[in-house]
């Protein structure tokens, strides 16, 4: 099934030119993009994004690192682009990426748990309110990308 999902290089990534070239070629490989901008994620923006965190010890770190600086954000649709994007992410813990596949963008550009290189939604549900937040201007075509 075509799916859209979000996928948000975070801002340790955005200066690394050679992580970011190496990245948005493997995009374009494996997605058609249907939005993409740098965006700066505001602390209140960064706070309703991970909403579903804000209990977790590593929250705080979590959305003030977001903060720090402009991060990329790019609507991404596929077959099955959820687990899609999420596979060539790799596990969200930076030391499983490594052993599970050194090749995997957080493997290969994560610099810990919090700076583990890109997100990727986990659901469609997801996808949605991810997308609707970093893309209100696309929140009109979502209905239809989606059927
Ligand atoms: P991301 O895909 O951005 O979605 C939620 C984020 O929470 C995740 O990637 C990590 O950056 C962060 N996260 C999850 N677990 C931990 C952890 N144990 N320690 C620090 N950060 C974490």
């Amino acid at each position: 099934m075509t799916e859209i999902t979000l996928a948000l290089i975070k801002p340790h990534v955005l200066r690394n030119t050679y992580a970011m070239q190496q990245i948005l070629s493997l995009i374009s490989q494996h997605f058609t993009v249907l939005g993409q901008k740098e965006v700066h994620i505001t602390k209140e923006l960064s706070e309703r994004f991970y909403a579903e965190h804000q209990n977790k010890f590593f929250y705080h770190r979590l959305t003030s690192f977001m903060n720090s600086g402009p991060c990329y954000a790019l609507i991404l649709q596929s077959e099955a682009s959820i687990q899609k994007w999420r596979n060539l992410l790799g596990p969200t813990k930076v030391f499983r990426a490594v052993y599970s596949d050194p090749n995997c963008i957080r493997a290969l550009y994560g610099l810990s748990d919090t700076r583990n290189a890109c997100h990727g939604s986990d659901s469609e549900a997801s996808a949605r309110r991810e997308i609707s937040i970093l893309f209100p201007e696309f929140k009109v075509a979502l209905p239809d990308t989606l059927e």
